[in-house]
């Protein structure tokens, strides 16, 4: 029997937004350099939240996408002056959106559709005012209100304090292996949007379903 859904779920950088859409700005300051910048940048911010996770030393996602920056500019031989700095960050306020992320999200007005992030509500409230899709949520979670990263079980759990919704009446979307692999552990029903074409995770809680774009979840349309 098909599971009925009563919230649409959706992760932020990398499944609505592409967090490499900063490599323009990057090449700006540093040409021929961007593309290697904005790769570091993103492996060093998951590093950097994992890390401090585990360590027990939680700091806000702004706070690490600063630290990650730092190190990848550093890593090129670079460093960054203080208006350098600001406009990068500014650049992660204003990531493009994937193409197909306005239609999909209009093709569910009548269903539940909330953000569930890692980044703080003052980098996601203008990244998705910027956008345009401010209209388009019902909601945006950032798990900053409980200073605990996704993938830990806890993260999740806000999503369920937040909706009053049970585990099996949430679609839970993410283009991060680690973040589906986390919300199918913990119990959502998960699409994992493969948009590199990347092998599944070897950490079992295989995705519920695998897309390519966000337009295949509108087939959990009841
Ligand atoms: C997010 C990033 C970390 O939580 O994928 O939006």
């Amino acid at each position: 029997m098909k599971p009925v859904i009563k919230a649409f779920v959706f992760d932020a950088y990398g499944t609505l937004f592409d967090v490499h859409s900063v490599t323009k700005a990057c090449d700006k300051w540093f040409p021929g350099k961007g593309k290697a910048i904005s790769l570091s940048w993103r492996k060093k911010q998951l590093e950097y939240f994992f890390l401090r996770q585990l360590m027990g030393r939680y700091k806000p996602f702004d706070q690490i996408t600063l630290s990650s920056l730092i190190y990848a500019v550093k890593e090129q031989g670079e460093s960054l002056t203080p208006e350098q700095e600001q406009e990068l960050l500014d650049a992660y306020k204003k990531l493009t959106a994937f193409h197909e992320t306005e239609e999909v999200l209009k093709a569910l007005h009548e269903k539940q559709t909330l953000v569930f992030s890692n980044g703080t509500p003052d980098m996601l409230n203008p990244l998705i005012d910027n956008a345009g899709f401010s209209p388009l949520f019902d909601g945006i979670v950032s798990v900053d209100e409980i200073k605990q990263y996704k993938p830990t079980p806890a993260s999740y759990h806000l999503v369920l304090e937040k909706t009053g919704l049970k585990r099996e009446e949430i679609l839970f979307m993410s283009s991060n292996g680690w973040d589906i692999t986390g919300a199918k552990s913990f119990g959502f029903h998960t699409a994992w949007i493969n948009r590199n074409g990347l092998p599944a995770e070897e950490l079992g809680f295989a995705p519920d379903k695998i897309y390519t774009d966000l337009n295949g979840i509108l087939e959990w349309l009841d």
